[in-house]
């Protein structure tokens, strides 16, 4: 697929496009009963997508053992393409013995339902504790990627894969927005820098101000959720996304902000992570990305800023993609406003920020984040789903 002059490449140069041609659909659709199977989790499918639609460009695969020892340990491609994060497919050893390399194999979701196919091309086995040190910075299995990667398969499965159909979104279908989409959205309203944000959890106060103050030296912003797997106690796809709506009616001015979903699921790698979404966000056109505070961290594995210290390891111009960093953002009882320490004289005590657990509990009694912390009506929002989940 060409790039057009104006838009920021794809990692890698070219954007990926893996999602079968009708032809190739048939072909696959009439090999099914024959092909071995696969069943991957919700995970995977969710890796399968991404790859196909180009969001891990240049990935046209899962990981074959090159390309994954080379990303474990030095944060690059066998190329040396900067890539932060394993995307791999594994399964069990006797799994992994019944199938042939050079083959191919069906993929289907956790449901039984045929949804790719993988070229079969490299089985290999790989160490689990050297993944979690380096790419989680901990071997400790109660952190929730690492409890993932110790629960996966032992072998890996590596080569080229096909979606065999795009089909749209069940719960979000009008903001499902592929990067070949969102480029073409940014040139037809004439963004030349577009900065993208990455969440999951429910918008506060702090991730409104650092939006806008990015949005005030850039063209555009590209609201981007993460909606596919995430740990138990975060709030729920549906009922963020609801939080957005709410917000993007009341507080934001429609013509500079587009919302899509990120269907990829959440890895809590914090640092690791935060490069991983840069480089995502960046084949979605997006040429700068906000790296906040503890960027995609999880309990106290990651201090406060290391997602932002991380971008320093590589050559200005190896990402292609300008992380915009900010401070803990609080609301300021003295001045009265959304601020940092880099704009704020507040002493700690007239700081009001919370962490989402804090949040959560607020919620699960029954009470209202306060307005300095919450817009009021993204509080009620948040309310009324936990009263729902309550009465279910
Ligand atoms: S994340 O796991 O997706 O990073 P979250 O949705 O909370 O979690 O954060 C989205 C983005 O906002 C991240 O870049 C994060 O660093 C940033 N962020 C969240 N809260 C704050 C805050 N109070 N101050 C500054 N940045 C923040």
């Amino acid at each position: 697929m060409s790039q057009h002059p104006d838009a920021i490449a794809a990692h890698g140069g070219q954007l990926v496009n893996r999602i079968a041609t009708p032809e190739q659909r048939e072909e696959f659709l009439s090999k099914a009963e024959f092909l071995p199977r696969v069943q991957l989790d919700e995970r995977a499918v969710s890796d399968l997508e991404m790859i196909a639609i180009g969001g891990f460009s240049p990935l046209t695969g899962f990981m074959n053992q090159e390309d994954y020892d080379r990303v474990v340990t030095e944060m690059r491609l066998a190329n040396g393409l900067a890539w932060s994060i394993p995307i791999t497919l594994s399964v069990s050893e006797e799994q992994a013995a019944s199938l042939q390399e050079g083959g191919l194999v069906r993929l289907d979701n956790p449901r039984g339902q045929y949804i790719g196919v993988l070229q079969l091309t490299q089985k290999y086995r790989y160490d689990k504790t050297r993944e979690a040190i380096n790419v989680y910075r901990t071997d400790e299995a109660k952190h929730p990627g690492v409890q993932v990667l110790y629960n996966q398969g032992a072998v890996h499965l590596a080569g080229d894969i096909w979606l065999l159909e795009r089909s749209s979104h069940p719960l979000f279908p009008d903001y499902q927005i592929d990067p070949v989409v969102s480029r073409q959205m940014f040139r037809d309203k004439g963004w030349k820098t577009i900065v993208g944000f990455q969440t999951r959890n429910p918008i506060h106060r702090a991730h409104e101000y650092i939006q806008k103050c990015a949005l005030e030296t850039v063209d555009g912003l590209f609201l981007h959720p993460l909606v596919g797997a995430t740990k138990e106690d975060d709030i729920p796809a549906d009922v963020r996304m609801r939080c957005y709506e709410i917000l993007l009616e009341h507080y934001y001015p429609q013509d500079r902000v587009i919302l899509a979903i990120n269907p990829a699921a959440m890895r809590y790698a914090g640092p690791r992570e935060a490069i991983f979404h840069a480089l995502v966000r960046k084949n979605y056109g997006c040429t700068h990305f906000i790296v906040g505070r503890d960027h995609a961290g999880v309990g106290d594995y990651y201090g406060t800023y290391d997602a932002q210290y991380i971008f320093d390891e590589f050559e200005p111009g190896e990402l292609g993609i300008v992380p915009m960093k900010f401070e803990h953002a609080f609301y300021c009882t003295r001045t009265k406003q959304m601020a940092t320490t880099k704009t704020s004289p507040s002493r700690p005590e007239e700081r009001v920020h919370l962490s989402g657990t804090k949040v959560r509990e607020m919620l699960r009694r029954g009470e209202l984040p306060p307005p300095e912390f919450s817009r009021p009506e993204v509080a009620a929002e948040l309310a009324r789903a936990m009263r729902v989940k309550v009465l279910a």
